[in-house]
């Protein structure tokens, strides 16, 4: 196995070299938008200087992270000072005294000369992205385990595509602790993705300190540990609800502040008015029915448990509970869920009958619209906005919400002419719980297949928009459910490298894409990876 990875990486380094083997490999991922290489390395060693210039003082965690990244990746502990002060080589970060447009707020220049690095950018999270270029650029050296680093000689221009690149856990079905989450920021921070999508609540567990209502975590966090997953009969009485765990608030600020310092901002979900059997395990006032409801185990749910949408008191529980979350998260984005919310119950529901009744709502359908609506509206009173799932979408809505696309182009193309802005993540390419190789040689996994390749073929702008829509693209993320993925570990597998792909498709114009160049790039990530402890596909 060995050997055909290190004739793998000699094909990459053909490929990414032009043939010329004396050149070293520049394997960036993502893509940079523009990259020049020129001959000649820049050595990193003891005498390196590490420069900071024009950063802000409030930014003094950019200069941690970037001391402590390069201490720990090149074992040497960085001589700090200005340009002027440098006595050898230096690396010089440097705001722009005066902005230059092409690279807007994330973007970056990275010019690798024999006796300087400078990058400039216009914000500390350009010079954030231009350091994780850095980091990439020495990863042939470190992976041939050199004795010492050196950067090949080359000048990059560098900004993203789209403003919104994402990366989602779901932490109801399978439970993922602290360590793993900031595991996972990292990883998106070295693809230079900046979007947290924390799928928080579901029918499988409910994930987040909420005071107002502590059964939530008491009762609605924990369901039985069954050894096998596949299995659809209900939760006994005699089973001991061992498996869950949920973040405490001082946890989630935790989270918040890590992600923070690598420039990501997280959107927590609370699912609303499906997917919600942890919450009705603890409040079952809030159903339509009388029916035992209890977290879910296993990969299905109960798909009548939805809240019941004719009942005062449940607006009044997601608004408190929104509350807290708006007080605890900074983004102004709140997701809001709103997908595969099956109506039965609402149907026979004398509360939500009436509801439809006194509002002359034409159906169940326009009732969840009405109960999205005033979500939206209570979160646009605490400053916030909603993003909701394009479950709702449909050619009357009113509603003007930032809408998720999960299930194809279709929606995507109705909410945009409807002037919703639109985040893409259909199950085409961005489901990365789907199998991503030979269902027969995988681990057990969510049916679909969307290999590396596919993934890589994602383009989140849909077909058949004019100008003025294509503003409300914001961009992708990839979605990782994790109903048949129950350890770090699996999680990893299924994210990396397709991770890479996401990031690149989000990030690289479209003709700086090509299938064979990024595959070879991810050679040397895959390795990298490993070489990291990732368990990478
Ligand atoms: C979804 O996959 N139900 C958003
Ligand atoms: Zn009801």
């Amino acid at each position: 196995m060995k050997r055909i990875y290190t004739i793998l990486a000699l094909c990459g380094l053909l490929l990414l070299t032009g043939g010329c083997g004396k050149q070293k490999p520049i394997v960036i991922i993502p893509n940079p938008v523009e990259c020049t290489p020129k001959s000649g390395t820049f050595t990193i060693d003891g005498e390196t200087f590490l420069c900071f210039e024009n950063i802000d003082g409030a930014d003094k965690s950019l200069m941690k992270i970037i001391r402590d990244e390069y201490t720990s990746t090149f074992k040497i502990t960085p001589n700090l000072g200005d340009e002027k002060s440098a006595r050898t080589n230096y690396i010089l970060f440097k705001i722009n005294a005066k902005p230059d447009n092409t690279l807007g707020d994330e973007g970056y220049t990275l010019t690798v000369k024999r006796h300087r690095v400078v990058a400039t950018a216009n914000t500390p999270q350009g010079l954030f992205y231009a350091f994780q270029t850095l980091l990439q650029m020495s990863y042939a050296d470190q992976l041939a385990e050199s004795k010492t680093i050196t950067l090949p000689c080359a000048h990059i221009t560098d900004y993203p595509r789209f403003a919104y690149r994402g990366a989602h856990l779901d932490v109801s079905r399978h439970f993922f602790d602290v360590k793993f989450v900031k595991e996972y920021l990292d990883l998106m921070a070295t693809y230079k993705l900046n979007k947290f999508h924390w799928h928080l609540t579901d029918d499988h567990g409910w994930r987040i300190q909420i005071d107002k209502y502590p059964g939530l975590t008491a009762i609605g966090a924990w369901r039985p540990e069954r050894k096998t997953w596949d299995t659809l009969h209900p939760v006994q009485p005699e089973e001991p609800m061992t498996y869950g765990g949920f973040y405490t608030k001082d946890q989630v600020r935790d989270i918040i502040q890590y992600a923070a310092e690598r420039y990501i901002d997280i959107i927590p979900e609370i699912e609303i008015p499906g997917h919600c059997s942890a919450i009705l395990a603890a409040y079952p006032q809030f159903a339509c029915d009388d029916y035992p409801y209890t977290v879910a185990v296993g990969p299905y749910w109960p798909p009548k448990a939805i809240m019941c949408a004719g009942n005062d008191d449940v607006l009044t529980f997601y608004q408190n509970v929104l509350s807290e979350i708006a007080e605890l998260f900074p983004y102004p984005y709140i997701h809001i869920g709103g997908d595969e919310a099956f109506n039965d119950n609402w149907q026979v529901c004398p509360k939500c009958q009436q509801r439809i009744a006194d509002l002359k709502l034409a159906d169940e359908m326009a009732l969840q619209q009405w109960l999205m609506d005033q979500i939206d509206h209570h979160l646009q009173k605490s400053g916030k906005k909603a993003i909701i799932w394009d479950d709702i979408v449909s050619d009357d809505m009113v509603n003007q919400s930032t809408i998720m696309c999960w299930q194809g182009p279709d929606a995507a193309r109705t909410a945009a002419k409807h002037g919703n802005d639109i985040i893409l993540c259909p199950t085409s390419h961005c489901y990365f719980n789907f199998y991503q190789a030979d269902p027969e040689t995988e681990p057990l996994a969510m049916t679909g297949l969307i290999t590396l390749e596919k993934a890589y073929t994602f383009d989140p702008v849909p077909d058949g928009l004019d100008k003025e829509q294509l503003k409300h693209i914001l961009g992708g993320q990839c979605n990782l459910w994790t109903e048949f993925i129950n350890t770090p570990e699996q999680a990893e597998y299924m994210l990396l490298p397709r991770m890479c792909a996401l990031a690149e498709c989000v990030w690289t114009p479209t003709d700086r894409k090509e299938w064979k160049n990024f595959s070879a790039r991810t050679e040397y990530h895959r390795q990298m990876l490993k070489k990291h402890g990732f368990n990478c596909h």
